[in-house]
């Protein structure tokens, strides 16, 4: 009797075991693009990356360029054009590798260019990144999928490849 109590506990201790790794594997598989990088929400300009005069499209070598965005509730921040009106539109050659890097100062957002492989979550507390080659010509919309509020439908921009 009082074994079967201890195989019943060492059964249930192994389950739970197992049930926890599960979900560890499952939350680093649904987080793919952060890489570890890890951000203060409400003091992103702490990271060069996402100070106002770095945020949106910078080249950085033949055919290489970044692209730095902050996202928050609701908008993309791209920077601004030289009359300091808000971007919502970048322009990308053909051809080009493209880093993107986002993060967030408030809620979970979603980061897709429409028709790519860019689609990524962006949280609070961490960088999303992903590199790639904009090799089609076209006009791209940039959409929010993650729900994140009242104006989640009004996160919009564009990009454009020529
Ligand atoms: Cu941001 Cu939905």
């Amino acid at each position: 009797k009082y074994e079967k109590k201890w195989l019943i506990f060492g059964i249930s201790s192994l389950v739970v075991f197992l049930i926890i790794l599960g979900f560890g594997a499952f939350w680093q598989g649904t987080h793919p693009q952060s890489h570890g990088v890890t951000i203060d929400p409400e003091n992103v300009e702490a990271n060069e990356a996402f100070r106002p005069e770095n945020l949106g499209i910078t080249k950085v070598d033949d055919n290489k360029y970044i692209v730095n965005i902050v996202a928050s509730a609701f908008n993309y921040d791209f920077g601004t054009d030289e009359n300091g009106a808000p971007l919502k539109h970048i322009r990308i050659p053909k051809g080009a590798t493209v880093l993107f890097q986002i993060t967030t100062k408030d809620v979970v957002h979603g980061f897709n260019i429409a028709g790519t492989n860019v689609n990524m979550m962006v949280e609070p507390g961490y960088v999303s990144s992903i590199e790639t080659v904009m090799d089609r010509t076209g006009e791209y919309t940039v959409v929010c999928n993650e729900y994140c509020g009242v104006g989640h439908h009004l996160m919009f921009a564009t990009v454009e490849v020529y």
